[in-house]
């Protein structure tokens, strides 16, 4: 078992460059996550969000620099089931013949390590992330009978299942309806009060405004800004980092593809 304490750094890059076929999308990074941190990861189409989340994931390469995740350099930790993965694209298979328990069960399973059997508190730990994102009802279901947004939120189910200590979540909310993302913003609450880090890419902050307190801005594959969530809405090549008067405002938002001026007056800082 691995105790982590809040400040304790879940995630360093350091100068880290992140890409494709030897190109780099993210360039020459630095950043740091503390244990219990919960974070946007805010910026335009293309701009190499999911790419910097791959790369903590070992699913894009890392061409320079340092990237470490949970005390280890990125693809070398030992127990990858400490990691929850919520990829932006997309939705499950609608091939896969697997019900809504049976996809969320795998998730569990990523924690346990394979040809290891559920017991009562994996059974348990799987009808709590279900219910979390409000498809109990649906459980038996096969996922190829929900919609888009609903198996979206069984991806989300699948990863809480595992009780990650780091949850990277690539756009979780998009498509999904407004009242799940109310849900899902609640249940983020809580695993982030229980400690688990928190890396989500969105363009809709406006519903997780309250749970996530850090913003990072890609811009062009540099980190522009990084600091307050409501800063962000200030300027993505400013930093106005003042205290998050009012985390409950939205400060990116999926119609506007940049981060644009937003009137801050409210926000406190400049006070
Ligand atoms: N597998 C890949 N191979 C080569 N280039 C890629 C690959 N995936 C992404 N890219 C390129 O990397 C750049 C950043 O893409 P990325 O998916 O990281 O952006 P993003 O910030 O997540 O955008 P969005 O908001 O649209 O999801 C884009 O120019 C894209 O074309
Ligand atoms: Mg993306």
């Amino acid at each position: 078992m691995t105790a982590r304490s809040p400040g304790d750094v879940a995630v360093r890059l350091h100068d880290a460059s992140i890409g494709y076929d030897d190109v780099p999308i993210v360039a020459r990074v630095d950043l740091t996550v503390r244990h219990g941190e919960a974070i946007a990861v805010l910026g335009s189409n293309g701009s190499g969000k999911t790419t910097l989340a791959r790369g903590l994931l070992g699913l894009a390469p890392v061409l320079g620099g340092d990237v470490e995740i949970l005390g280890a350099p990125v693809g070398r930790l030992r127990d990858p089931g400490r990691i929850g993965y919520v990829p932006q694209r997309h939705t499950v298979s609608g091939a896969v013949p697997a019900t809504v328990r049976e996809v969320v069960s795998v998730g569990r399973l990523a924690r346990l390590g394979l040809f290891r059997r559920l017991r009562a508190a994996d059974r348990v730990a799987v009808g709590e992330a279900v219910a979390a994102v409000g498809l109990a009802d649906r459980m038996e279901e096969p996922i190829a009978s929900l919609s888009g947004g609903q198996q979206r939120r069984v991806l989300v189910a699948r990863a809480l299942a595992a009780q990650p200590e780091l949850l990277i979540m690539d756009e979780p909310t998009a498509g999904v309806d407004a009242a799940s993302q109310d849900a899902l913003a609640e249940v983020l609450a809580r695993v982030s009060a229980a400690g688990t880090t928190l890396l989500v890419v969105t363009h809709e902050t406006g519903p997780l405004a309250s749970v996530l307190a850090r913003a990072v801005v890609v811009d062009q594959g540099r980190i522009s800004y990084d600091g307050p969530l409501a800063g962000a809405a200030s300027g993505s090549g400013e930093h106005h980092c003042g205290p998050v008067a009012d985390a409950g405002r939205p400060g990116y938002r999926l119609d506007q593809p940049t981060v644009t001026a937003r009137p801050v007056r409210s926000l406190g800082g400049g006070r």
